[in-house]
């Protein structure tokens, strides 16, 4: 054995034990001739007293210690003397006084401090990913992740889900993003699509009669990467048979229930509710974070016989004005209005109009002319505003102002502090529409994914959407999972009917010939006898980071891909022998952007 404890277990009542400990230097004060060496590992950090009186001619090789070298100390545990006990620590209390050291290995100086967190260049932090990992920072995080995986697995085992692996050299799923592919060697011409998630998969075990099932699965998507999104990352998939939303939601809840405990955070057993209408009128989006009101007013019908030519002409054009109060905003500076003007922008709104309300009433703004009185009373009062608050206006095509809006909604609730960090908030998003239509692809497209079950009283409308109408609306029996403004689940009862699921393909427009070449197996399948089924996919690194207060989702993906979807550390991708790309039966044009 290499060591009888770890750096994290020593205390008082180990006193007197001679023990062996191994570890990281993590820092290292000279006091006189004495050493003290703070020796870390998973578990902990143990101080360790190299003492030249006990450690004799070994003191050479204690001088020689850096940060980071690995070493293995034999030694006794002993109290720290009075005034020396650091409370703060589990192993505050003792010392381990060296006999003998072995340097196991040593270390080149890191690029950055590990012991203490300070924050460090990020491009630096993934270059280095194994140092950065080594933060007691990151172990934690690492520690919970694990724990919330073990907590998923428990919970659903105990649920008789069955766990399964699913092809990760596959077809393409329709997910909605763009596939990562793999040529065939064998093959020349073909290629696997990594899987943009299992969902025919899954779907098909239910066929096999597996009846519940769910998976840790890796997912790969390659679209523009986000603060919540990453090419790769992991979902907690499930799949229940003879099962309806309801069921989906209850097992969902509680995972997520038994989850949370690990962080010491006891959730609610059932979560809110909203339709997808509701949430896109009060909150312009399909994920509303419900710590804090603010809720978008539609304010047209007060403002349509106004003078201001921005909110008029929108409404002419078939578009929407919506307010949001700000709360004691009135004392907000001209620049901070510019600069929630410019956050707006990221979503092509012209600009953000307000109205602030003095302490005394009085209306005040560069808009305030073009309104009567009564008019802004009128809003005043349909929005909750009170003296000293600020109104704020977006108008336009409700695809500019909804999420322009949302995007200020949230931004306000953080500025101006309206909710409690510590709050977890959940809510289910239901009846989101079956389809959207495309403006620039000219076509219907899935809104989760076509093996999405409508309606049964809205199933009728498909023909009409097959028939070339466009103003349909069809709900769909989908439903997301919101925590604090964050989608970090979805899912959908799915349709177990070939005719239902062909009538679908038909409505997306999907050619007979495709059907068949990319689903036909699937489509195959759903005729031998299929059971009602339903699922959802939770994404787990969205899950932790916000669990963890984490921004990024990369902080809690031991080997993340940078935005451009690199890895600093490995350097992938990376390009491959000539030899490779011939066996693949492909070849590589350089493009004008690489020859520079
Ligand atoms: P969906 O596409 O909604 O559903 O994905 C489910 C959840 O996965 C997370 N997620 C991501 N996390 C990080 N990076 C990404 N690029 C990324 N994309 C998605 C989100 C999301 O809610 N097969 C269906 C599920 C089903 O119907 O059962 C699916 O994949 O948290
Ligand atoms: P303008 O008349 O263009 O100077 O705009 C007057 C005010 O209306 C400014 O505060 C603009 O930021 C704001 N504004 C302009 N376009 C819009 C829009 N589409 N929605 C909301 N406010 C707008």
């Amino acid at each position: 054995m290499k060591r009888s404890h770890n750096c994290g277990e020593l205390k008082a009542t180990d006193v007197d034990s001679e023990v062996t400990v191994c570890g990281w230097v993590q820092n290292r004060r000279d006091h006189g001739g004495v050493l003290f060496v703070d020796l870390r590992d998973r578990y902990g950090l143990t101080q360790v007293v190299f003492d030249p009186d006990e450690v004799g001619e070994q003191m050479d090789i204690v001088h020689r210690l850096r940060s980071e070298w690995v070493i293995q100390v034999k030694g006794k545990v002993s109290h720290r003397p009075e005034g020396t006990i650091n409370p703060k620590m589990p192993t505050g209390e003792i010392e381990v006084r060296s006999k003998t050291i072995t340097v196991l290995s040593s270390a080149i100086t890191p690029p950055f401090e590990i012991g203490d967190y300070s924050e460090s260049n990020e491009e630096l932090r993934l270059t280095y990913r194994y140092l950065d990992l080594r933060r007691t920072r990151m172990q934690e995080t690492f520690m919970v992740r694990h724990k919330v995986m073990q907590a998923v697995r428990k919970s659903l085992d105990g649920q008789d889900f069955m766990e399964f692996d699913t092809p990760i050299l596959a077809k393409s799923t329709p997910e909605g993003a763009r596939d990562y592919l793999v040529p065939s060697r064998v093959h020349s011409g073909a290629f696997y699509a990594l899987p943009q998630s299992p969902q025919i998969f899954k779907q098909i075990l239910m066929i096999s009669g597996f009846d519940r099932y769910f998976q840790i699965c890796r997912c790969f998507r390659d679209e523009d990467l986000r603060a919540d999104r990453q090419p790769e990352f992991t979902q907690i998939d499930i799949e229940m048979s003879f099962a309806d939303a309801e069921d989906v939601m209850k097992a969902t809840e509680k995972m997520f229930k038994e989850s949370f405990k690990i962080i010491g955070v006891e959730i609610e057993s059932s979560f809110a509710r909203m339709s997808y209408r509701e949430a896109m009128a009060k909150y312009g989006t399909d994920k509303p974070d419900l710590r804090f009101g603010l809720e978008l007013t539609d304010v047209a019908d007060l403002v349509k016989d106004s003078d201001f030519k921005v909110f008029t002409g929108a409404i002419e054009r078939g578009g929407i004005v919506r307010a949001i109060k700000g709360p004691k905003m009135n004392s907000w500076s001209r620049k901070q209005m510019d600069n929630l003007a410019k956050l707006v922008a990221i979503h092509g709104a012209k600009g953000l109009a307000y109205i602030k309300i003095g302490d005394d009433g009085e209306y005040g703004g560069p808009i305030v002319k073009f309104f009567k009185k009564e008019a802004i009373d009128a809003i005043k009062e349909r929005l909750g505003a009170e003296n000293g608050d600020c109104m704020m206006f977006g108008a336009d095509d409700s695809s500019v102002v909804l999420p322009a809006m949302a995007l200020l909604r949230n931004h306000l609730g953080k500025e101006l502090k309206l909710y409690d960090e510590k709050e977890f908030n959940f809510v289910w998003v239901t009846e989101f529409p079956l389809f959207d239509w495309s403006e620039t692809d000219k076509r219907w497209t899935s809104c989760h994914h076509p093996f999405t079950m409508p309606y049964e009283e809205d199933l009728p409308l498909l023909d009409k959407i097959i028939a070339g109408e466009k103003d349909v609306f069809i709900r769909s029996d989908a439903y997301d999972l919101a925590l604090n403004g964050v989608e970090v689940g979805g899912g959908s009862v799915r349709i177990h009917n070939s005719e239902v699921q062909e009538k679908v393909f038909r409505a997306l427009n999907i050619s007979e010939e495709d059907i068949k070449e990319r689903f036909g197996f699937f489509v195959e399948a759903l005729k031998y006898g299929t059971p009602p089924h339903a699922g959802l996919a939770v994404g787990l690194d969205r899950m932790v980071a916000m669990m963890l207060g984490y921004e990024n989702i990369r902080e809690v993906i031991a080997f993340p891909k940078t935005q451009k979807a690199t890895c600093l550390m490995s350097d992938a991708p990376g390009e491959v022998d000539e030899k490779q790309v011939r066996e693949l039966s492909l070849s590589i044009r350089k493009t004008k952007e690489d020859s520079k």
